[in-house]
């Protein structure tokens, strides 16, 4: 079938207002919006305003309402626990009506901030659309990071309630989420009010009464017994549905605000016209909802097309072995998959073969979509010839909440570029620009901008930070949101996506902050400075890796100062940050202002050409590194790859 991308991008391009008026058509509305856009209203502007709306509602009540309850809303799978369970429509809004009289009855209100740190369960689902009903805005933290980062969260968000569990799986072994959360409220400066607990049966967890600890499973109960209902609350459309904390530059994370009108309308469309969905397919997001992924699209974008997804506790590989994903696609009837290119590494590099694919069924099977960070044409290829189906890489941001660029299933596919996630979206108009501003012709690399206003569904501004969203986002380009990636746009209007320019890294789909590492590394008493770059990796893409300079009096050991480095990052941001290796040198790199060239210390690593940087200091410090990185088994000729062990 002809792509209709072309006819569909030039009517955004036309008239914006009336293509998403007529998106915003597929969402019930309390109050219609008065008006499309208001250039005037926030940042860059605001989409809807005037519009009242619940984003639960949207995503529960309306199918319950239209005769859709009984129809699959969630399958729960775990391959940790060998759990399978289905909820329908209404069972998940009675689940959820349940959480949120619980919620209420712990005095949590509309705008009222809830931090929701748990695993892959679906409590964690049915607590973030508890709170969308009541207008309460949810923070989900991801279950790698430790005590610290989640103590950053309450401090930023001053939320109210926490909801969380006992425990996490990860293969092997059971991690204890009660003391890392105990650890973060006693840290942090904004205490919440409650924190209800979910106890799972791998490891109960000793409640804190006087501190405000609930237990979960009981107070939901109570609720259910009671058939307590509680109806939506109306918001509107400019109002907050949630807050994620993604990495930025510095270990501050960075609290992306997301509105409910305008991420309801761009959801909505994208589901319909980039994944090709419809009521009733079965939609596999294989992320977590910690992740801007699974927010999108294991949670609200499925629900609001009236389609089925799952909800996977595992892993690719290990759980127990490389043919998971195809258990899990020929159990479910799974229609698309989307997951991060890592996780085919992963199954690629056990199954090269597709010994265990040939195992199941997998004809439901009709697209795979990767995102989260390059998808490298021989992963890509890989999976195209062991599935047989399209495999299509997209673009996006926890920033943006969808695809800045894809290839649209529903719309019918346009020729693939292997290596390009091919075109932008409606509501992006893209332009590479120069360091100065200035746009650069086709094929030439640059900063890959977003022409404002973003459209909706993309972030409205950081928590309480609006200057800081202005500076970090806005100001370097004006009238651009800056992506902070490099890249070009090709002649036929792909875009290439290549790198971060700032010191964000992506290790195994997950974006980390080589900044926030380095001022972890920089608390070891014996480290006088440091610096963190992320080096290839044949699994994950990236790995940190850190450089210490110690004080000049230190004797100790080097390797349990090392080991100490790393075991500071895990205690502090999490086994999620990956840090595993650190070297210790005499000297760092730097210019002469004294700005530390991680850059070329990445591209040496990497085995990647380099020049020598006209600003640099001392030249001699580079031939330490690369000796030091040679030592280390990085920095190879012609690629440093180095295989995770
Ligand atoms: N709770 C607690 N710890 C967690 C965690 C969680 N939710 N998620 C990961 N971790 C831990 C891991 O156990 C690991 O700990 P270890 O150092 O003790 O082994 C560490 O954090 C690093 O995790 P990760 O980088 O994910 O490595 P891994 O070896 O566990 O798994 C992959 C590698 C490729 C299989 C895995 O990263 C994966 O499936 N990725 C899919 C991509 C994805 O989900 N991306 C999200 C955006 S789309
Ligand atoms: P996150 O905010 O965690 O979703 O990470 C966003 C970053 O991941 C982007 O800024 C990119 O650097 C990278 N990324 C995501 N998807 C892709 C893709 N399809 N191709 C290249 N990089 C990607």
């Amino acid at each position: 079938m002809q792509s209709r991308y072309l006819k569909v991008y030039e009517a955004w391009q036309k008239d914006p207002e009336n293509f998403w008026r007529e998106a915003a058509a597929a969402i019930d509305w309390f109050k219609e919006p008065e008006t499309i856009f208001d250039k005037d209203q926030g940042v860059y502007g605001r989409w809807y305003p005037g519009g009242e709306t619940n984003t639960c509602y949207n995503c529960l009540d309306r199918h319950v309402a239209a005769g859709q309850g009984e129809a699959a809303a969630f399958i729960y799978d775990s391959a940790m626990t060998g759990t399978r369970k289905t909820f329908s429509y209404a069972e998940v809004l009675s689940e959820v009506q349940a959480i949120a009289a619980v919620l209420r009855n712990h005095g949590v209100e509309k705008g009222d901030r809830v931090i929701i740190y748990m695993p892959m369960i679906p409590e964690a689902v049915f607590s973030m659309l508890a709170c969308a009903r009541l207008g309460a805005i949810h923070s989900v933290v991801f279950g790698g990071f430790a005590a610290h980062e989640l103590a950053a969260r309450l401090d930023d968000s001053k939320a109210k309630v926490v909801i969380s569990a006992s425990c996490g799986l990860e293969p092997g072994r059971v991690v204890a989420y009660k003391p890392l959360l105990d650890q973060a409220v006693d840290m942090a400066k904004t205490k919440p009010d409650y924190c209800l607990i979910l106890q799972r049966d791998q490891l109960h967890a000793p409640l804190r009464y006087e501190h405000g600890d609930r237990d979960f499973a009981e107070a939901i109960e109570a609720e259910k017994v009671n058939g307590t209902q509680v109806p939506c609350v109306p918001v509107k459309a400019t109002d907050p549905l949630y807050i994620l904390y993604t990495s930025g530059t510095t270990g501050q994370p960075k609290g992306v605000v997301r509105d409910n009108g305008g991420h309801m309308a761009a959801l909505r469309w994208s589901m319909e016209n980039i994944y090709g969905l419809k009521p009733g397919d079965v939609f596999w997001t294989a992320s977590d909802i910690g992740w801007v992924v699974g927010h999108s699209y294991i949670v609200y974008g499925p629900l609001l097309a009236g389609t089925t997804s799952v909800l996977f506790e595992g892993k690719p590989v290990g759980t127990p072995d490389a043919g998971t994903f195809w258990r899990v696609i020929n159990e479910h009837r799974v229609k698309v998959l989307f997951t991060a290119p890592t996780a085919f590494r992963a199954i690629r590099r056990e199954d090269p073969e597709g010994e265990y694919i040939a195992k199941y069924d997998i004809s439901s099977l009709q697209a795979l979509f990767l995102a989260g960070e390059r998808a490298d044409p021989e992963t890509l290829k890989w999976a195209e010839q062991q599935l047989g189906i399209p495999v299509i890489d997209h673009w996006w941001q926890t920033e943006t909440g969808w695809a800045i660029a894809a290839n649209t299933a529903g719309l019918g596919l346009m020729p693939v570029k292997h290596g390009s996630p091919t075109r932008p979206m409606p509501g992006y108009a893209l332009d590479v620009l120069d360091d100065a501003g200035h746009p650069v012709p086709p094929g030439t690399l640059g900063n890959i901008a977003v022409k404002l206003p973003l459209p909706p569904g993309c972030l409205v501004s950081f928590w309480e930070a609006d200057d800081r969203f202005r500076k970090a986002c806005l100001e370097e380009f004006p009238g651009y949101y800056k992506t902070a990636d490099a890249g070009m746009i090709d002649q036929d209007g792909y875009v290439f996506v290549m790198a971060r320019t700032d010191d964000v890294i992506n290790c195994a789909g997950h974006r980390l902050s080589t900044g926030s590492m380095e001022e972890v590394c920089a608390m070891h008493p014996d480290v006088a400075e440091c610096a963190v770059i992320g080096v290839a990796d044949q699994l994950k893409g990236q790995v940190p890796c850190g450089f210490v300079v110690l004080k000049h009096n230190i004797t100790r050991d080097h390797a349990m100062i090392k080991k100490e480095v790393v075991e500071l990052v895990r205690n502090e941001i999490g086994p999620v940050a990956a840090f595993k290796t650190v070297m210790v040198v005499d000297r760092l790199p730097k210019t002469r202002s004294g700005k530390i060239l991680r850059g070329t210390m990445q591209k040496i690593a990497d085995g990647m050409p380099w020049k020598m940087p006209a600003t640099i200091d001392d030249p001699a410090i580079l031939a330490e590194i690369t000796a030091i990185l040679k030592a280390n088994g990085y920095a190879h000729e012609g690629g440093g790859l180095k295989q995770t062990a």
